[in-house]
C-alpha cells in the first residue's frame, strides 16, 4: 500500500475527527488501519496508477475509507465512474470484486444460489439418512454457490466491491444491497447471518436512469463526476494517450470541451476524448486543423445529427442560422 501515500497516522489524530472506532458496534465488523493518510495523499496515489482525480473525488475516496461508508458514484456516461473503483483497487493492492448489474439480475446471481443439483445427488445418495440430518448437510457451505455480494463480505483479503450500474436493477434487488451497505453482513436463512471480518471499500454506479431509493443514498457517501476541467482532461489525455505531445492533447481537450457548449444529443465523454486522441496519433496528426476535426467527429460523436452540428460548428458556421 505504498502508493496510498505511505503509512497512514493513527485515525484519533486526523483533523477531520473522522476516526474508526476502535471497538466494533454490535455485528459491525472491526475497521482495519486506515487506508489513506490523506486526501491529497489518495488524489496522489490514484495519479500514480493513472487515474487523475479532482479534489472533490480523492475526498470522497478518502472519507469513504474513514467512515466506512459505500460511494454511490453519478455522472454522465464515460466519465470515469467504473475505472475509478477499479483504479482505488490497483492502488490499495485489492482485489477488485463487480458485481455488473442489469435489469433482471436477482438475488441468486447477485447474492448466493443453492447448488440444486449437488444437493439434489446428495439426497439420492444418502436416501437412507434421516431427513433432519439430510437437510442440514444440504443446507450447509458445501451446497453454497457465492456470487459476488456474498463473496466480497467473507473474503478474508483486502477486497474494493464495485455494484456497477445499480441504476438498472429493480426495486427489489435494490433493496437487498441495503444490509450489505449498512451492516457489511448477509443473513441466510438457512445458515445465519454472514458477517464481514473486514469492511471492504464499495463503490456504486449509476447513470442516473432512474431515481434510486431513499433508503439505498442515505447509506452511501454521494459522488458526481462531471465532465473534466480543460487542466484535467488534457492531463488524462497526456496520461492515457502514449506518444501524444503536450500540444495535441491541449488541443484536443479545448476541441472537446467546445463542443460540449453545443446542444447535443450525447456529449463527448472522456473516453470517446481519449479515443479521437489516439486516432489523431495514429494518423500522425501534430496539429488538428477544422477539416481533420470533422473527418474524424465520428470518434467523438455518435449520432448523425450530432456529427453534422458540430462540424458547422467547427467550419465556424453558426449552427443556429
Ligand atoms: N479521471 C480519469 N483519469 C484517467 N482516465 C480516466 C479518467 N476518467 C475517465 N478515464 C478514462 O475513461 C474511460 C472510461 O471511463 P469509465 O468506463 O470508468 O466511465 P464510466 O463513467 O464508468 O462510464 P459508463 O457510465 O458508460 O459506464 C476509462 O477507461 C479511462 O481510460
Ligand atoms: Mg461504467
Amino acid at each position: 500500500m505504498s502508493a496510498a501515500g505511505g503509512a497512514a497516522e493513527p485515525a484519533s489524530r486526523h483533523p477531520t475527527g473522522a476516526a474508526r472506532t476502535d471497538t466494533p458496534l454490535s455485528g459491525f465488523p472491526q475497521a482495519g488501519a486506515p487506508r489513506f493518510e490523506s486526501i491529497d495523499g489518495v488524489r496522489r496515489g490514484l495519479a500514480g496508477v493513472s487515474y487523475l482525480a479532482d479534489e472533490g473525488i480523492a475526498g470522497a475516496v478518502y472519507l469513504a475509507d474513514r467512515l466506512a461508508k459505500p460511494v454511490l458514484v453519478e455522472g454522465p456516461a464515460g466519465t470515469g465512474k467504473t475505472e475509478l473503483a477499479k483504479s482505488v483497487a490497483r492502488l490499495t493492492g485489492s482485489r477488485l470484486i463487480r458485481l455488473q448489474c442489469y435489469e433482471g439480475l436477482d438475488e441468486s446471481k447477485a447474492l448466493y444460489e443453492w447448488n440444486y443439483k449437488k444437493q439434489l445427488l446428495r439426497i439420492q445418495a444418502g436416501s437412507g439418512s434421516e431427513w433432519q440430518a439430510l437437510e442440514e448437510d444440504i443446507f450447509s457451505e458445501e451446497f453454497l454457490l457465492a456470487r459476488p455480494l456474498l463473496d466480497a463480505i467473507r473474503a478474508p483479503d483486502p477486497v474494493v466491491l464495485l455494484i456497477d450500474e445499480v441504476d438498472r436493477v429493480e426495486l427489489e434487488t435494490e433493496a437487498l444491497l441495503l444490509e450489505i451497505l449498512s451492516e457489511y453482513q448477509v443473513s441466510i436463512p438457512e445458515l445465519g447471518t454472514v458477517r464481514a471480518t473486514q469492511i471492504p471499500l464499495v463503490f456504486l454506479t449509476s447513470n442516473n436512469t432512474r431515481e434510486l431509493s431513499e433508503a439505498l443514498k442515505r447509506r452511501c457517501l454521494y459522488l458526481h463526476i462531471d465532465y473534466p476541467q480543460l487542466e484535467r482532461e488534457r492531463a488524462i489525455v497526456e496520461t492515457r494517450v502514449p506518444g501524444i505531445s503536450a500540444s495535441l492533447a491541449d488541443q484536443v481537450a479545448r476541441i472537446v470541451r467546445s463542443l460540449r457548449t453545443l446542444d447535443l444529443k450525447k456529449h463527448p465523454s472522456v473516453s470517446e476524448t481519449l479515443d479521437w486522441a489516439r486516432t489523431l496519433v495514429l494518423l500522425g496528426v501534430e496539429s488538428v486543423d477544422a477539416e481533420q476535426a470533422r473527418d474524424t467527429l465520428h470518434i467523438l460523436l455518435k449520432y448523425r445529427s450530432d456529427i453534422e452540428r458540430a462540424a458547422k460548428e467547427l467550419a465556424g458556421v453558426d449552427p443556429a442560422g
